[in-house]
């Protein structure tokens, strides 16, 4: 496939998908109960970071059992991590932030990737790779909704997953701009409901997500 076929794979995967959760996993069981709780809540579309020890075999496991639910690796580093990432099945790659040579290896990937940027410059370095479904990280530490506003201008193109410090009360101005396809975040998942194993908790959480995507949807 063609990396502008992937690309327009990726913002129909994020602009479905509306929110995304992002899950860092202790262990492969938790992973599971995390994507089954969330999935329940109606969002079908994870990123699972590769940030511990269990996060590979963690996505593996998901992708077996449950092959509805869509996962993307995140907080991908390293082309050893796509290309792990891509022989357990991951859906699609996500990076935090995205070196020359990290984003010449996604530029190569059979998979669609969301490269993260934080400015004009690094997104206009990934637009003439051919992206232009972008990671915006760490968005609410950027100016927010301001920094994606002001990015479509003269951007036009591009199109954003908007990740970091972004929340239930923020999610929905953020989907209204339409230069952004989805926002990411863990709030669905704080730790203390994990250890407790309050999975009843993630699912509410989840589905008043997946409420906010419904309305910014049914509004734009
Ligand atoms: C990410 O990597 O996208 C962030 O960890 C987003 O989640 P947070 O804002 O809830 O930390």
């Amino acid at each position: 496939m063609t990396i502008e076929a992937l690309q327009n794979r990726a913002e129909q995967i994020l602009r479905n998908a509306g929110v995304m959760p992002v899950l860092t996993v202790d262990s492969v069981d938790q992973g599971l109960r995390m994507a089954d709780a969330l999935a329940e809540g109606g969002l079908k579309t994870l990123e699972l970071t590769l940030r511990t020890p269990a996060a590979m075999s963690a996505l593996a496991a998901i992708k077996k059992a449950r092959p509805d639910i869509l996962v993307g690796a995140g907080t991908v580093l390293s082309a050893d991590q796509a290309q792990a990432s891509i022989d357990v099945g991951a859906d699609f790659l996500v990076t935090p932030g995205t070196p020359a040579v990290l984003a010449e290896a996604l530029a190569k990937a059979p998979i669609p990737a969301v490269p993260g940027a934080a400015t004009p410059t690094e997104f206009i370095a990934l637009m003439a790779l051919g992206f232009r479904v972008c990671k915006l990280f760490p968005a609410s530490v950027l100016g927010g909704i301001a920094m994606a506003r002001n990015l479509a201008g003269p951007l036009a193109e591009l199109r954003l997953c908007a990740n970091g410090g972004v929340n239930e009360a923020s999610a929905a101005d953020y989907l209204a701009e339409p230069n952004v396809l989805c926002v990411g975040g863990s709030w669905m998942l704080p730790k203390s409901w994990l250890a407790n194993g309050e999975w009843d908790k993630v699912r509410n959480s989840a589905a008043k997500a997946a409420q906010i995507v419904a309305k910014a949807r049914g509004a734009g």
